[in-house]
């Protein structure tokens, strides 16, 4: 049957992280793995949602209020003029979000810029249209980008950049200088920017967010995608959207509605409620998710974790494995499951470029803190559980 497959679905296999979470399911692990949050959703939102289900809400569905209150939104954060009758597509999620702006965008052979490490999804998304993905490095401890380099990775095949800030896994938030840097590039050399701002209102120590589509030029070349996921807690309830100029929006919406039709019915009347949420909501959503970042941190620096890199913006710490500590990442990552019973993510899947150093690939570890602080806690007593006299961790 296998021969059957499609090429593209065979390039797809499942990765060794993917083993690692099902080792810590079946280990009972505390899940610092995977990005999506352990605490409840907003009250006001859930309210709206169960409101939505005893409407009988329950057929396709356009919410025009979410683009409307985008539109708003897009304006007071960025400064950008949208049309919400016509540069909106809400899709299931930043995932459809982002295949259907691949698939409206790419044509076999298009190259597109990604920056290494990256989200996993983007490359499987690119090579499933047919296009082919180009890796940038960014440079650790700080994961910086090197203009040079990125520049030199154009070539007259490059069709789109893709931006991801902040960056799942470092946590980095890209600089204002670093921004217009890949601005002035895609000008230059006439290229889309597909950007993924996801954890656009999770940023610390008074980071802020700058979207890539307000620098001068760029929001007649920006997609932007984003979700409600990892702003409202809410990653099973699969409400995101892409904003783009009007034609390639349209282009997104006629695959959107091929592919899934709708998102959520019920979802989507519950996200106009989320959007509208107070000031103070965005407010304590920062301070709560900077306190998670400062324990988790403070946790992996008592077990002997040098922390280089404290994250700017995200639900991530891309720690590194301390220089002593002889094992790859996956097998760091397995012992911790099994020993300490405690799951965190390899930083191999993250890294899909040629990198210069080939060490990097198995020297990182991430973990996720969007926990509830008895999460955080347990994990913490279990890591101090297995150090040794040395005050580190007893692998
Ligand atoms: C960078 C990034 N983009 C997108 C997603 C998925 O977003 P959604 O739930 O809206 O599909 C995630 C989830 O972990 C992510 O980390």
């Amino acid at each position: 049957m296998e021969r059957k497959l499609s090429k593209a679905s065979r390039s797809l296999t499942s990765s060794a992280i993917q083993e690692l979470s099902h080792l810590a399911q079946r280990c009972g692990a505390i899940n610092l793995a995977e990005g999506f949050p352990d605490f409840p959703a907003p009250p006001h939102i859930k309210r709206a949602a169960v409101a939505a289900i005893n409407a009988d809400l329950n057929q396709y569905r356009h919410v025009q209020g979410i683009c409307d209150q985008l539109a708003v939104m897009m304006k007071q954060n960025h400064g950008l003029d949208v049309n919400a009758l016509t540069d909106f597509v809400i899709c299931c999620g930043q995932s459809e979000a982002f295949a259907a702006t691949i698939l409206a965008t790419i044509d076999q052979g298009d190259e597109v810029l990604l920056f290494d490490p990256a989200y996993e999804t983007y490359e499987s998304c690119i090579i499933l249209a047919g296009g082919i993905p180009v890796n940038v490095p960014l440079e650790p401890p700080h994961w910086t980008l090197n203009v040079d380099k990125f520049m030199k990775s154009f070539t007259s095949r490059t069709k789109a950049v893709v931006l991801n800030s902040p960056h799942n896994p470092t946590g980095k938030v890209f600089s204002k200088e670093e921004l217009e840097a890949i601005a002035a590039a895609c000008c230059q050399m006439d290229c889309l920017a597909i950007t993924d701002e996801v954890y656009e209102y999770i940023t610390f120590d008074l980071q802020k967010h700058i979207s890539l589509a307000s620098l001068p030029k760029m929001q007649e070349r920006t997609i932007i995608t984003s979700s409600l996921s990892k702003t409202f807690s809410l990653t099973g309830w699969r409400i995101g959207w892409a904003c783009a100029p009007t034609t390639v929006a349209s282009a997104i919406k006629n695959i959107h509605v091929r592919i899934t039709d709708s998102a959520p019915s019920p979802f989507q009347e519950a996200a106009l409620a989320a959007l509208q949420s107070p000031p103070g909501y965005f407010k304590s959503l920062k301070a709560e998710y900077e306190a998670r970042r400062d324990f988790v941190i403070q946790m992996l620096s008592d077990v002997g974790f040098q922390i280089s890199f404290k994250p700017q913006g995200s639900v991530f710490v891309f720690a590194e494995l301390p220089k002593n500590w002889l094992v790859s990442d996956i097998e760091f990552v397995k012992v911790l499951i099994e020993k300490a019973g405690v799951a965190a993510v390899p930083g191999c899947g993250f890294f899909h470029g040629d990198i210069d150093d080939q060490n990097l690939r198995t020297r990182y570890v991430r973990f996720a803190f969007c926990k509830g602080s008895d999460t955080l806690n347990a994990a913490a007593r279990k890591l101090q559980d297995i150090v040794g006299s040395t005050g580190h961790l007893q692998l």
